[in-house]
């Protein structure tokens, strides 16, 4: 019998990539039955390209700013990830806009992980935002990707409710220690076959996911 093979997996990063390093802890410890096949970046300093590198895992950069406009950049990308051909595309803290062939080319097989609970707040700056609007709950979630931004529908939140004393970075630390639980929790149910997107949208243990499963802070 063949043992049952990882979910390859490339993960897009802009920056810190601390998610990437939970997805990278996650299955080290094999608790998550992945392999990364490569973490790509649009900028070279990205220290989520150094968390790669210090695992041995490829590390490509594409630089958004040394290509001569906006489509050049996506043809390279879309290209690369065509090459690495990946069971599965992670967006971690990765603040490029895709284009919408190379979204269409992962349809199904794309997540991201969005600091809000959507689809309350797309776009920037959430924390503040969610601060300026007195917002009692705020939190994280991971979806699937489609070309409208934020707008997939979503698998996993992390909710938590906001303290009278959060201030913009503590809501940033407090959402980020539940994205390092829920996304590879996500990319695990994925992994094992429990969550897949069939018939126009996510299935959870063989039925529609309409609404996100929610993982509660405990404070
Ligand atoms: C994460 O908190 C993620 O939710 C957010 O960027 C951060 C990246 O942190 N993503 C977005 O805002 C995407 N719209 P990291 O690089 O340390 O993982």
């Amino acid at each position: 019998m063949t043992e049952p093979q990882p979910l390859r997996v490339a993960v897009l990063v802009s920056g810190s990539g601390t998610n990437l390093q939970a997805i990278i802890d996650a299955a080290r410890s094999d608790d998550l039955p992945v392999r990364i096949a490569a973490v790509l970046s649009d900028n070279p300093d990205a220290m989520g390209l150094d968390r790669a590198r210090e695992y041995g895992i490829p590390a490509i950069a594409i630089d958004f700013h040394g290509c001569t406009d906006r489509a050049t950049y996506d043809r390279q990308l879309r290209r690369q990830l065509a090459d690495l051909n990946p069971d599965l595309v992670v967006l971690a803290g990765y603040m490029r806009i895709l284009d919408d062939d190379t979204v269409n080319d992962f349809a199904g097989r794309m997540l991201n992980v969005h600091p809000s609970l959507l689809p309350a707040y797309p776009g920037l700056h959430t924390h503040r935002r969610v601060l300026e609007a007195g917002e009692d709950w705020h939190g994280t979630t991971v979806h699937f990707v489609i070309p409208e931004l934020d707008a997939g529908p979503p698998v996993v939140q992390y909710r938590l409710k906001v303290h009278p004393e959060d201030t913009e970075q503590s809501l940033r630390e407090r959402v980020q220690a539940g994205e390092y639980q829920i996304y590879p929790l996500a990319i695990g149910w994925i992994a094992d076959g429990r969550l897949v997107f069939a018939d126009g949208g996510p299935q959870f243990d063989g039925k529609p996911l309409t609404q996100p499963q929610i993982i509660d802070a405990d404070y």
